[in-house]
Order: structure tokens, then sequence, then C-alpha cells
């Protein structure tokens, strides 16, 4: 299976971590999504779209990557990693490729650093917004799931992991 993993990551490269946890295991090709022509996407089997949360979604470049794809029935997953996991997080993007045709076959998030003023001291709450959270995360734990995420996919059709 022709596995490309496209990702946006930038606050920590918490995201990349993930995103790489997950290619080494599907010997599947990464790419940032600045590098990624949109016509490029239908030489795969299953895409991966990942990114932060920022904002309560997913990175903008990777709406408008979507947005310049030409439709395609393509099996797709989505991950992220964020201060916390809500579903609606996932949803404007899941919705974005299903609307180019698009079938989201799993899901992954992971806790994310999160450090908005440089440095953490792993709060929780309200006072996270300012002093940081999930310090170290993605841990080893997390990209272990990452990996058996990814391994589910080459095995079953639809797999979901929230940890
Ligand atoms: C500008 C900005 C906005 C963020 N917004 C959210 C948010 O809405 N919800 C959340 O849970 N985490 C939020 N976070 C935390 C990031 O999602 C988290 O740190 C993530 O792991 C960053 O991924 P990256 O290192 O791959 O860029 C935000 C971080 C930044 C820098």
């Amino acid at each position: 299976m022709k596995t490309l993993i496209i990702y946006k990551s930038y606050h920590r490269m918490n995201t990349e971590k993930v995103a790489k946890a997950m290619a080494e295991t599907m010997n599947a090709t990464l790419a940032k999504v600045e590098s990624v022509l949109p016509e490029e996407l239908a030489g795969y089997d299953l895409i991966g779209f990942g990114s932060g949360i920022y904002g309560y979604k997913h990175h903008k470049t990777l709406f408008n990557l979507i947005e310049m794809m030409p439709p395609m029935e393509k099996n797709v997953f989505v991950f992220s990693t964020s201060g916390n996991f809500r579903e609606r997080h996932h949803q404007p993007l899941k919705e974005k490729l299903a609307g180019k045709g698009c079938k989201v076959v799993g899901e992954f998030w992971c806790p994310g650093e999160f450090s908005p003023l440089g440095f953490n001291l792993d709060l929780k709450g309200a006072f996270a917004l300012i002093g940081g959270m999930n310090k170290g995360h993605p841990d080893e734990k997390d990209l272990e799931k990452a990996r058996a995420f990814a391994k589910g996919l080459m095995t079953t059709s639809t797999v979901g992991v929230i940890t």
C-alpha cells in the first residue's frame, strides 16, 4: 500500500515526532505540507493529514492543500497533537476531506507540549494557557500508540485511537 503522510508542525515539533513514528511503521513517504503538490496525491492509496491544533483546528495549510486537490475517492486518516482532545478539533478537517470524496478510515490524537511563553510549568486548566501543559509529550508511550495506530491502518479498514 503506497502511503503518504502530510504534516504541519511548528510550535514544539510535537506532531512531527508522531508523523515520523507513523511513517517509519508504515514505510510511508513523509512530507511537510509546504512541499506537497495537490496533483501528487492521486498516486497514493492512503494519505494521512496531521498537525498541531491551533485555535481549535488543524493548521490552515492543510485546509489549503485539500482545497486545491482534485476530488478523489481516497482512503485518508487524520491525526493531531494538542493541549486537550476535543472531537470538534478534528471535525473541520474530516469534513473538508469528505467534501472532496475522501473516506476517513482512522484518526489519532495524543497530547502535545504547549509552552505559550517559551517555558513549561506543566499546569492544568486555565493556568496552562500561560504556564504551559503536557510537558514532555509526545513521550515514548504516545509514540508507541502512534505506531500501533499505524500498524492497525495497515491491517484493518477503520481504526481510531484517542489516547
Ligand atoms: C497558536 C497556538 C494555538 C493553540 N491552540 C490550541 C487549541 O485551540 N486547543 C488545544 O488543545 N491546543 C492548542 N494549542 C497547543 C498545540 O496544539 C500543541 O502544543 C501542539 O502539540 C503543537 O503542535 P506542534 O508542536 O506540532 O506545532 C495551541 C498552540 C499554539 C502555539
